[in-house]
């Protein structure tokens, strides 16, 4: 996102403070917070949110249903900041998978050599088309009333004979019919379309409320467009209402702009953060030439070295936002001019080394080290400060005072 920025011309390469990273869920976190009980979905009351929103205490889990993902967080309301009690979750479980539920419905009715040439031969049409379902599928008269939905069709769809006798099978004929240009889809027809994509969200919360961690949690905020889906809000409601407090903003969509906004005015809003990832440098550590695995190992200068993962943050670890912790390195070789400390993310808690399995290399620094009179002797910094939205990396070489920076992203794995 920064080097979109700095790509687009929005900021200045030179100057980092031109753009602070809101995590969305918690930006949505910040929003909800502030605002008035009659700014929910079948909330009554007028005037201040109640005890349970501004008081010290209740633990609650903000959902962010977008398109594309659902990204959870929880947080517990400490002195009127925030702490994260466990670590940003989710999955690509957003309401682009109705989208996706009805191109395997239409491929089903049409068959996918079809919808494939269509697809290939008249773009256009096919978006037109899916922007048309999008339309219907936001449309809360569908779930109100249990109507039947109607989607209209491009023309070559009329000129493929199979619709019917593929339906036929499978669908009784008011569930699905041709109509005067349209593909009509009866209420249960469409709203099995949310079926999966709600019911895969619905699982991994469940998981989630069932840990121990989570055992003080009392409210459920749904944000994000998805949650517009009077579908999605009634099945957590059927699930979830009877235990924790389910509630939906009514403009659940713009909820993550709002807070975004409100971060950008108090960045200390959220205080502790859970570490999503274990985060690791590298180290070459002299090995035996004979007996180490050689899946770990390089050869340099004829020495052999394992690249061994140097633990500098533990995934679930809580963090306080500023935390700046100082690791110590040298130089490899007498006569090296330059260091590269690589960066690595791993979902497990801990490896042994950076070529492991579930390990993945994030970014890297080269730090220039020109003065090489000390030899191995130099004393090469690293300070890396975690808890914010993102994690900043400096590297000074103490010989040349040369000093590299470098951000990494806090939940990107
Ligand atoms: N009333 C509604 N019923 C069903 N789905 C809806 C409704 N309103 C919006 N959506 C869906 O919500 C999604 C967009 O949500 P949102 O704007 O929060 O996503 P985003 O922030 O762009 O995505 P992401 O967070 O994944 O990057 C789309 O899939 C849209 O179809
Ligand atoms: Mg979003």
């Amino acid at each position: 996102m920064r080097e979109a920025c700095i790509q687009a011309k929005i900021i200045r390469s030179d100057d980092p403070t031109q753009l602070i990273l809101a995590l969305e869920p918690e930006a949505a976190s910040l929003d909800c917070r502030q605002r008035d009980l009659s700014e929910f979905v079948d909330e009554t009351l007028n005037g201040t949110p109640p005890e349970v929103i501004a008081c010290n205490g209740p633990t609650y889990m903000i959902i962010d249903n977008g398109g594309g993902t659902v990204d959870i967080t929880v947080h517990t309301i400490n002195n009127q900041a925030v702490d994260e009690v466990y670590q940003p979750t989710g999955g690509a479980w957003g309401g682009i998978n109705v989208e996706t539920e009805f191109e395997n419905l239409i491929i089903f009715l049409f068959g996918a050599k079809f919808i494939s040439n269509f697809k290939q031969n008249s773009p256009a049409e096919w978006l037109e088309m899916m922007a048309d379902f999008e339309m219907k599928k936001r449309s809360p008269q569908f779930v109100s009333s249990k109507a039947s939905t109607r989607i209209r069709l491009p023309h070559a769809f009329f000129m493929n004979g199979s619709l019917m006798a593929r339906a036929k099978g499978q669908y009784k004929p008011c569930d699905v019919k041709l109509h005067n240009g349209y593909l009509i889809l009866s209420y249960e027809v469409m709203s099995n379309l949310f079926l999966a994509p709600v019911e895969n969200i619905i699982k991994h919360v469940e998981t989630l409320v069932n840990d121990d961690k989570l055992k003080n949690l009392s409210i459920i905020y749904l944000v994000g467009g998805f949650s517009e889906s009077r579908l999605l809000t009634k099945r957590f409601e059927e699930k979830f209402g009877s235990k924790y407090r389910i509630m939906i903003p009514l403009d659940a969509s713009l909820c993550v702009v709002k807070g975004a906004v409100l971060f950008g005015l108090n960045t200390k809003a959220v205080q502790t953060r859970i570490c999503p990832y274990t985060y690791g440098s590298d180290v070459s550590e002299r090995c035996d030439n004979v007996k180490c695995n050689k899946k770990y190992a390089v050869t340099q200068r004829g020495v052999c070295y394992c690249m061994v993962f140097r633990t500098l943050a533990t995934k679930g670890e809580k963090i306080k936002v500023g935390d700046t912790r100082s690791f110590k390195y040298c130089p490899l070789f007498p006569d090296q001019t330059s260091v590269c400390f690589g960066f690595y993310t791993t979902i497990k808690d801990s490896v042994k080394y950076v070529r492991e399995p579930y390990v993945k290399k994030i970014a890297e620094i080269i730090l220039p080290s020109p003065d090489t009179t000390k030899g191995k002797s130099r004393l090469l910094k690293l300070d890396i400060e975690f808890g914010n939205t993102e994690i900043k990396v400096t590297t000074l070489d103490k010989e040349s005072g040369n000093v590299k920076h470098l951000s990494l992203d806090f939940v990107k794995g």
